[in-house]
């Protein structure tokens, strides 16, 4: 029987760009059967909520779901739809690669980094919001458990152990932040240890920040906590050529969500002009998850070897092609 998959269109060029990524899936052989369903605007307008139950239960029901970016409306009271997914599914890691593909127009040639993000605590735990009703002040918490720490640090290592990878650096700002950070980083410290055979550096997020500007090649994989990972894997991102080459996933114990780091742009929707480039991405990684190397591998080199030869690309790499041409020259690259 084959693989059943959770498949979330999303909004704006959402549809477009999982349409793109699943043409490919097919072509290249996965027979995966595909269960669709709605979240974020497109869900509030056919059923009154951004999350229907029915969303939910695909979720939780097939473990692994493609995703695309969902629009959390604004100002309404909403909290953000990916925010709950992460929270609700126990998706604690967030893996954010980026590699750099030969004809985009990034500075860089050679950038190889996978950021993890820890996806659940820190600045964004939710935990004690206040405004002064008189608009005087605000305040948060931001909440780093060692469970927590212990737990993506350890996921790290293993995902370094795993693929080949020679270097864990912890990022963190612990002469400031000296409980939340300071924990984390003790903790980094100890599940180090554990790991003799990989090289275990650790960096200041602000410092991090420019040494990855000037120096990105000193970087393999990042372990980081939730604000931090989150700026830093756009930073990332623009090492490689920016958003639309950037995919991410939400592992969890039982549930994973793969999709692209970038969100729907209503600037560019329904205008055929999206790179989709970010969710094929996404689905290579989803592919690597599945342990379907191979599909996954054939993949990565008709991207590649669009992208290289500017075959039909799209406007942001450089090209004046639309989505779907774009898509077709992938799709005529795993034509045999
Ligand atoms: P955005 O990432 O949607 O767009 C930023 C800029 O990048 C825009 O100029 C857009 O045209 C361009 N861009 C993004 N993806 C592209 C692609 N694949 N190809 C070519 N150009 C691309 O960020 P923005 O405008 O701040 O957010 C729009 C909406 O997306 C908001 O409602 C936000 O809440 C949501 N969002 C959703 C995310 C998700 O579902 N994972 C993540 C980030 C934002
Ligand atoms: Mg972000």
């Amino acid at each position: 029987m084959s693989k059943k998959i959770t498949v979330i269109p999303g909004d704006g060029i959402g549809p477009d760009i999982i349409q793109s990524a699943l043409q490919i899936l097919d072509k290249a052989g996965c027979e995966f059967d595909y269960e669709m369903v709605d979240a974020g605007l497109t869900a509030l307008e056919k059923t009154g909520e951004l999350l229907p139950a029915a969303t939910l239960d695909a979720i939780a029901r097939n473990g692994v779901t493609l995703k695309g970016p969902l629009t959390t409306p604004v100002g309404e009271g909403f909290t953000s739809i990916n925010v709950s997914l992460r929270k609700q599914f126990g998706l604690y890691a967030n893996v954010r690669p980026v590699t750099s593909f030969k004809g985009t127009k990034a500075r860089y040639e050679d950038i190889d980094i996978i950021t993890v993000r820890e996806n659940t605590e820190g600045m964004y735990s939710g935990l004690g919001q206040i405004t002064a009703d008189d608009g005087s002040y605000a305040e948060a918490k931001s909440r780093i458990t060692r469970a927590g720490a212990e737990r993506i640090v350890r996921f790290a290592y293993e995902l370094a152990k795993r693929e080949g990878r020679k270097k864990v650096t912890a990022v963190h700002k612990a002469n400031i932040l000296k409980s939340t950070s300071g924990l984390f980083l003790t903790v980094a410290r100890e599940v180090a240890k554990e790991y003799p055979e990989i090289e275990s550096a650790e960096m200041i997020v602000d410092a991090a920040c420019m040494r990855l500007v000037m120096n990105p090649e000193d970087f393999d994989v990042i372990v980081t906590t939730n604000l931090f990972g989150d700026i830093l894997s756009d930073l990332c991102a623009g090492l490689v050529g920016g958003l639309g080459m950037a995919p991410g996933a939400n592992i969890g114990q039982d549930c994973s969500i793969f999709e692209a780091v970038h969100g729907s742009a209503p600037d560019i929707a329904g205008k055929n002009l999206a790179n989709p480039s970010s969710v094929i991405l996404a689905s290579i990684q989803m592919l690597e998850y599945l342990e379907m190397p191979e599909q996954a591998a054939r993949i990565r080199s008709a991207l590649a070897d669009v992208i290289a030869s500017g075959d039909r690309t799209t406007r942001d790499l450089g090209g004046s092609h639309g989505t779907t041409d774009f898509t077709q020259a992938v799709l005529d690259r795993l034509a045999d």
